[in-house]
């Protein structure tokens, strides 16, 4: 039986009937556990609200500059986009969630940890493989899995017969998570695929019919692979997050729609806003194509698939996650320079690309007279490069035997 618990919580109905059934069922001591990963979630009054709820303690942390800098730049290096599109701000946050609860238990000398997801969800994973990876000796409990109510008004029933504080709010019709690489809409009409996203479901970001007139063009700066400056002005590494939340938001950038495969086999649909993750990893990859020589590129490629299947997957404490990221890193050398963007109605366009390290050779790439390429050596180079197709075609033609090509 566990005697003191690390719960997960956000203060929501929820985690808030977590606290008291998991108080309830086990007679243990409750700690709640709030990561800041920059939610704009209210966390004032939260302590409060732990405590009134039946838990003997709250700690709330604000864990922004360690997920910048220790989680979205890793994603942002290896260009982690799972399934090619989603940046993954939930599945990047969890795992920095899951250390937080193994270093609070660890402190409080807690035996167990709790978390408030359901159990077809792909949150459920990346805690637990995450808080079995660090910290085996703890046990897990995942209430959402195991607990008898049926819908949101049975939980709403529980917190009024057991003195709960919830807000009861008119019910949001969606399931909402957000952090500052973005945020993660489902459920309710999203449910059904062939259904557009109505305008109420984006929280962050300008609808792109709606979007100012008017472009606007940032400068984004990069030093082996990291954002280092916004308009050479910003160089907090939580603020230009913010700030490029702010300015794509206003320019309707960043919206995805997606059909995604979850880890547990199901196929479903999430709407995504990530407008600072969608500018930063177009202005990153843009820098990587000016400066990363042909083979490193096209073998990136796939690593960064791998990386991103990784990370959903709930891998990050893994050796083949920390092998790929020194090869990511090795690469992220000369990722260095400027990238001017310009921001239109939801769309994304280069202005110009700079970098120190720039392998562009103007004189191999002209087609004026100032060419320097050596055209003649391109006729050797083809006659042996085509040669083995050229061999197959000429021995089928002699044969028999069916072209396969
Ligand atoms: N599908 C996303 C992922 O697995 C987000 C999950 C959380 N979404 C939510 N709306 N609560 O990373």
């Amino acid at each position: 039986m566990p005697k003191k618990i690390v719960v997960a919580y956000s203060g929501g109905l929820d985690t808030s009937v977590m606290v008291k059934w998991l108080n309830n069922k086990f007679d243990a001591e409750i700690i709640t556990a709030t990561g800041n990963l920059g939610q704009r979630a209210e966390l004032e009054g939260l302590e409060e609200k732990a405590l009134k709820t039946g838990a003997v303690k709250s700690v709330i942390k604000d864990l922004r500059y360690e997920f910048v800098t220790e989680y979205l730049w890793k994603a942002l290096k290896a260009g982690a986009l799972y399934e090619g599109e989603y940046p993954m701000a939930t599945a990047i946050g969890r795992p920095l969630l899951a250390k937080m609860l193994v270093d609070i238990a660890n402190d409080e000398g807690a035996d167990f940890v709790a978390h408030g997801c359901t159990g077809k969800g792909n949150d459920q994973v990346r805690f637990e493989v995450g808080v079995q990876t660090l910290a085996p000796h703890l046990g897990i409990i995942a209430p959402l899995r195991e607990w008898e109510f049926k819908s949101r008004e049975d939980e709403i029933d529980y917190a009024i017969e057991n003195n709960i504080p919830i807000k009861i709010s008119k019910k949001n019709p969606y399931s909402i998570d957000e952090n500052l690489w973005g945020i993660a809409i489902e459920c309710g009409v999203l449910e059904d695929p062939t259904v557009a996203p109505p305008a109420d479901a984006y929280q962050i970001t300008t609808d792109p019919k709606y979007a100012p007139e008017q472009s606007e063009q940032l400068t984004i700066t990069f030093e082996a692979g990291i954002p280092v400056a916004l308009n050479n002005t910003i160089t907090d590494p939580i603020q230009i997050v913010e700030e490029l939340n702010k300015i794509g938001g206003k320019h309707g950038i960043g919206r995805l729609d997606l059909i995604e495969n979850r880890v547990v086999g199901i196929k479903s649909r999430e709407v995504y806003e990530a407008p600072a993750a969608t500018i930063l990893h177009k202005a990153h990859h843009e820098i990587e194509k000016l400066v990363i020589d042909k083979e490193t590129f096209r073998f990136k490629q796939g690593v960064s698939d791998k990386i991103a299947n990784l990370i959903y997957d709930g891998l990050w404490f893994t050796p083949l996650f920390k092998a790929l990221m020194a090869f990511v890193d090795s690469t992220q050398q000369n990722v260095t320079g400027e990238v001017v963007i310009e921001l239109y109605k939801g769309n994304l366009s280069i202005v110009s690309r700079n970098s120190i390290y720039s392998l562009y050779s103007k004189e191999l790439a002209t087609y004026t007279d100032e060419d320097k390429f050596d055209h003649k050596a391109s006729e050797g180079f083809m006659k042996i490069y085509g040669l083995p197709y050229k061999t197959m075609t000429q021995i089928y033609s002699q044969t028999d035997v069916k072209e396969t090509a």
